[in-house]
């Protein structure tokens, strides 16, 4: 992985509040002297914090992202929903899509193919996030779930040149459990192939994502396929993130 451009996406979800400046701080010093790498840093806070961060982030390498918004194009009568628009305007330049806990909490496929339409509307990245539960797993289902929520997901999408896949196997998130490297392997090899022949992606982009920390990053970082990582957890410690960042180029 150590020669081509990786991104690492710090997703926070419901965590961070105003002292987070001084973890970003820490990181934002470590990129700027970092610099020979080829890799991104993305920090995708809660909205709360998206003002704060933006202003920080700017002139530095660290790039700045959504956790969600609203499907709607237009400002409207919302309660409680950001859109696109609103994002765009922080600075942002991702957005997240398809998380297994805002599908939990009822995202469909639809959903998240209406907010992907609006965010390429809004010139905004997309990071679409899909996964099997253990269930779909155990039931030998994983690659048709994921099938499904990738072609439902992008289904009557033309513009797919900014879109990032997160690769979040739902039973890995948050329970320290990772998937057997071979395994892991294969389906980022599947996803890869099924995103060029069947979505007509001509250079897609694969990230793994769910339980990724600065111990088991050396053993992540060998599926050479991979095009970087989703941190949860991990992400909040500027030097367990700054870690995993370095472990993967050594
Ligand atoms: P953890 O790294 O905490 O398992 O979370 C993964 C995730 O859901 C990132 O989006």
């Amino acid at each position: 992985m150590t020669n081509k451009f990786i991104h690492f996406i710090a997703n926070w979800k419901m965590f961070g509040d105003i002292n987070s400046i001084k973890s970003l701080n820490k990181v934002i010093k470590f990129s700027n002297i970092y610099k020979k790498k080829k890799f991104s840093i993305i920090y995708c806070p809660p909205y709360t914090l998206l003002n704060l961060f933006s202003r920080k982030v700017k002139n530095t390498r660290i790039l700045l992202g959504a956790q969600n918004c609203h499907h709607e194009q237009k400002n409207s009568a919302f309660t409680g929903s950001i859109s696109a628009k609103m994002i765009k305007k922080l600075g942002a330049k991702y957005v997240i899509v398809g998380h297994s806990e805002v599908r939990d909490a009822g995202e469909t496929d639809l959903l998240v193919n209406k907010k992907i339409k609006t965010l390429i509307d809004n010139n905004l990245k997309i990071i679409l996030c899909i996964g099997e539960t253990l269930s779909q797993k155990k039931k030998k289902q994983t690659f048709k779930v994921l099938k499904n929520q990738i072609s439902r997901g992008l289904k009557g999408i033309k513009k797919k040149n900014n879109i990032l896949i997160a690769y979040e196997p739902i039973w890995s998130i948050g329970t320290g459990i990772i998937p057997k490297i071979f395994d892991l392997d294969r389906k980022i090899k599947y996803l890869k192939n099924f995103l060029i022949k069947k979505i007509k992606i001509k250079n897609p982009k694969v990230l793994y994502g769910g339980s990724v920390n600065h111990k088991n990053i050396t053993y992540l970082k060998k599926i050479d396929i991979l095009d970087g990582f989703l941190i949860g957890g991990a992400s909040h410690s500027p030097k367990k993130f700054i870690d995993i960042i370095k472990k993967t180029f050594i």
